[in-house]
């Protein structure tokens, strides 16, 4: 079934990437960033168990990858290459020791084949499922592909981990789950209509991950993202997240946009939270908080004025030529809600959930990977 060759076509089955064949290509120079040194679990030093990350070529599955194989634990990742890339892999690589990457293997392969999801989650003890197709344009342009991914990919995913039994299974859900709902800080429990077809895939997530509890006993953990960033955050294409893109258009002199008048505000989370949150989840031993959807955010709301002054201050220091850049506002995105901000309290209550790294913190750790990688992977 496994092919040992590496091949960045889409195929039905999937491939093992050679370990050593993702390794040291000559891309630009990477510097280890500092959360690599940061994030510490002591919890995972004890016991080496194997984690299976899907979307592992992604932003944030890459960071989970990184800091998992830092504590010596073995990965498996799986990932077609849809939005993520090569590139992050070998970024890892370069950023653990020889024998820690020897504990990573990769299967190039689809979460649409429930096959491909059965294959990849034997022998795991837990499951970390990025892979997903993000971006509330994407999906407003292609619902169908989304919804495949999101959906029918998830209930793979599900499927196979349920009959695999697995320890734990945590799932990338979305703030965009709260909708249209006015109330802030937003709380678990009280959510809106969905806004996008994103987020009503990110919402179906959460139905069938209550129902496999409700009917199967398998009991799965959601943690609510909010506006998660930080390094191998993709800054290019049309549905880039503005944090990236602001870092790559300012280090490149090009012109930065922001959608409404800038009074628009967000609860950005640092990746380091993010990948606690994870880690925290697939390990607690507290049997309430499985079958749970937890809030994952700082706690703090940003708007997009003072987002852009922090980071145009930064990349300042650095490169003068973005003191003259200035955003150019246009129209709101359909899709887009006007404000969110995530209470927390759960996710610290419930998995001791304990984010320390906040938004200037993360901007400025951010500052030195968009720096050090010329605003980005392809340039
Ligand atoms: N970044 C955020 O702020 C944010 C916020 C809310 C939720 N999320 C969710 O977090 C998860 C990770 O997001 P990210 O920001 O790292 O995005 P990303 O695009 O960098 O990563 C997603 C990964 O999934 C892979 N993938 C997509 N379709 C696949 C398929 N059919 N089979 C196998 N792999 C596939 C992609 O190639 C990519 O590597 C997603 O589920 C996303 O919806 C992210």
């Amino acid at each position: 079934m496994y092919m040992r060759k590496r091949s960045f076509t889409l195929c039905p089955r999937p491939h093992v990437i050679n370990r050593t064949s993702i390794g040291r290509a000559p891309i630009r120079a990477i510097q280890k960033h500092a959360h690599s040194m940061t994030a510490a679990f002591p919890q995972l030093n004890t016991t080496q168990r194997t984690w299976l990350i899907t979307g592992v070529a992604g932003f944030i599955g890459s960071n989970l990858l990184e800091t998992l194989l830092i504590h010596n634990q073995k990965v498996v990742g799986l990932d077609n290459f849809a939005t993520g890339k090569p590139e992050n892999l070998q970024e890892v690589h370069r950023l653990v020791s020889a024998a820690q990457w020897q504990r990573f293997t990769f299967i190039e392969g689809d979460i649409r084949s429930l096959d491909t999801c059965r294959a990849a989650v034997k022998g795991a003890d837990h499951v970390l499922h990025q892979a997903a197709l993000g971006s509330v344009p994407r999906s407003l342009e292609d619902p169908i592909t989304t919804n495949e991914t999101n959906i029918s990919g998830f209930l793979n995913m599900l499927i196979a981990a349920r009959d695999a039994q697995v320890a734990s299974f945590v799932y990338a859900a979305s703030s965009s789950t709260y909708g249209d709902h006015p109330d802030l800080p937003k709380q678990e429990d009280t959510i809106g209509k969905p806004l996008s077809p994103y987020a009503v895939t990110k919402y179906v997530n959460e139905l069938y991950a209550d129902v496999f509890a409700r009917s199967y006993g398998f009991e799965a953990i959601g943690l609510r993202y909010f506006n998660v960033f930080g390094p191998r955050q993709d800054p290019d294409g049309a549905y880039a997240a503005v944090i990236p893109k602001w870092f790559a258009g300012l280090l490149r002199n090009e012109p930065i946009y922001i959608n409404g008048d800038g009074e628009t505000s967000r609860d950005f989370c640092y990746i380091d939270n993010c990948v606690q949150a994870n880690i925290l989840a697939a390990i607690t031993d507290n049997p309430k908080a499985r079958n749970q959807v937890y809030n994952i955010a700082f706690g703090e709301r940003t708007t997009l004025n003072e987002l852009f002054q922090m980071i145009k201050e930064l990349v300042v220091e650095k490169h003068q030529q973005a003191a003259e850049i200035n955003p150019v506002h246009r129209d709101f995105r359909p899709g887009d809600v006007k404000h969110s901000l995530a209470d927390i309290s759960k996710a610290k209550h419930m998995i001791a959930f304990a984010p320390d790294v906040s938004v200037r913190q993360g901007l400025a750790r951010a500052t030195r990977w968009y720096m050090s990688n010329g605003g980005g992977a392809d340039h």
